[in-house]
């Protein structure tokens, strides 16, 4: 897709469907003015023009399989929950009782046959039919006729993900997410089980979280060491309404790296994740991309695993998604990696990090996770029981493993620098192709959007 560059095109791996470059979207070359990281007047009509428009990544469906099952999901100054209900549909309703305004449910997650409000203990179904008022006769019929269920909002699951919005006339959610949709089903998200999840909050605007974790410009000045592991030419497709994709080489050094040969600890890291012992593998580093692709395909079969539908590249490099407005998905067959990055509520010089790792567990010896995700020592990977999500505040390292503390310690330093007078702007190359693709899609919406078009017009 990189016509202007080609050099910065990687050949990601012998041709696939999966691997064909999306046709190309042109965003053009403009800079757009620094104010975005830092207004709260634009932090507002964010709320008002985007973010209560677009469809939002409410959590994986793992969390919501059985009946009763529900999640809390926060974002900005609102509050949800997301609930499968009895006949096994999934429902969503702002927490908040309609009595006198508490929130209903304080926990993370949960299962539950009802929602009772702390205040007065009012009572809801999981659907968010009212079901029993305390000392009903003390009300005026009058008073009652008013609705007092909880107020909805429109709930979709697509590849075992569930998303909701507060916009009516939202496409469908599949329309909206167009070929990623299919693409993350290959990976059965909705099988796998969240092993580990944390918060931290960062001292930056969420979008310079989502700006340093859609590009890998960055990792050679940042994070030095992946460049032994990682190759930084990578293949970039965007896609209609501001998603996009990314493959980044795994086990193959950085052409700025200089020693191409040797089968550093790195690349000894990624062939034990596929099953292949460092100590005796005789290749170079050239060669141990091939390898775990080939030894994964191997392992697939003898643990009768469907690796036929995945390319080379999905085997043994990181297919990264983007998902607007405020999601990062890093998809491999054994494990996805799942970031979201939350605005906080009332400062734009602050989000809060999310990250979810996904696994399913397979009774293999040396099958896990990629070791990349910096699972903690220890964690429970059977996914029988579902971790708290450990929070950590401003200010405290979120111990997220070496690269991402990297990227927590620098974005309070490029934020401080946004709001300088002197800068005019980001510049962004054809290696930030998705930075330019996601704020443009952005300003769609605060220009007044593609959400003011009513469901039938879109169809139209
Ligand atoms: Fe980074």
């Amino acid at each position: 897709m990189n016509a202007r560059f080609p050099d910065w095109n990687i050949h990601v791996g012998a041709p696939h469907p999966f691997n064909a470059e999306a046709p190309l979207i042109d965003n053009g070359t403009a800079r757009p003015t620094p104010v975005r990281y830092f207004d709260r007047s634009f932090m507002e009509a964010e709320w008002e023009q985007m973010w209560t428009k677009t469809w939002l990544l409410a959590g994986p469906a793992s969390d919501l399989r059985d009946a009763g099952d529900f999640i809390r999901f926060d974002i900005a100054t609102e509050s949800f929950i997301v609930a499968r209900t009895e006949n096994g549909r999934l429902k969503a309703h702002y927490n908040v009782c309609p009595h006198r305004g508490s929130q209903l449910v304080l926990g993370d997650f949960g299962s539950a046959d009802e929602f009772v409000c702390p205040f007065h203990n009012w009572r809801f179904a999981l659907d968010g039919a009212s079901t029993g008022v305390t000392d009903r006769q003390t009300f005026d019929p009058k008073v009652l006729c008013h609705d007092h269920n909880l107020t909805p909002v429109r709930c979709e699951e697509v590849a075992g993900l569930v998303f909701i919005t507060m916009n009516d006339a939202a496409p469908p959610v599949r329309e909206w997410l167009g070929p990623v949709a299919d693409q993350l089903a290959l990976y059965d998200i909705g099988s796998m089980n969240v092993i580990q999840h944390k918060q931290s909050d960062w001292a930056a605007n969420w979008k310079g979280g989502v700006d340093a974790f859609y590009e890998i410009y960055h990792l050679h000045a940042v994070h030095p060491q992946t460049q032994g592991v990682m190759d930084d030419r990578t293949q970039i497709d965007l896609y209609p309404n501001g998603m996009s994709r990314q493959f980044v080489p795994f086990a193959q050094p950085s052409p700025r790296f200089p020693d191409q040969e040797s089968v550093n600890p790195g690349i000894q890291m990624m062939l034990a994740d596929a099953g292949i012992n460092p100590a005796t593998f005789a290749g170079t580093a050239q060669d141990s991309r091939a390898a775990i692709q080939q030894a994964k395909r191997v392992r697939a079969k003898a643990h009768g695993l469907d690796y036929d539908r995945f390319s080379d590249t999905q085997l043994s490099d990181s297919t990264i998604y983007g998902v607007f407005p405020n999601v990062q998905i890093g998809c491999h067959p054994e494990a996805v990696f799942l970031h979201r990055f939350l605005p906080h509520p009332d400062d734009p010089n602050q989000f809060t990090y999310d990250t979810c790792i996904l696994f399913k567990h397979l009774d293999a010896p040396g099958y896990g996770p990629p070791a990349w995700m910096g699972l903690a020592p220890g964690t429970d990977t059977t996914g029988l029981t579902r971790p708290e999500i450990v929070r950590v505040p401003l200010g405290q390292p979120p111990e997220l493993g070496e690269v991402l503390d990297q990227d927590s310690e620098l974005l309070p330093v490029v934020q401080k620098g946004s709001r300088s007078r002197g800068f005019r702007g980001p510049l962004w190359s054809e290696q930030e192709a998705r930075l330019r693709h996601f704020h443009t899609e952005l300003d769609r919406y605060l220009e007044g959007g593609p959400h003011v078009q009513s469901r039938q017009d879109a169809k139209a």
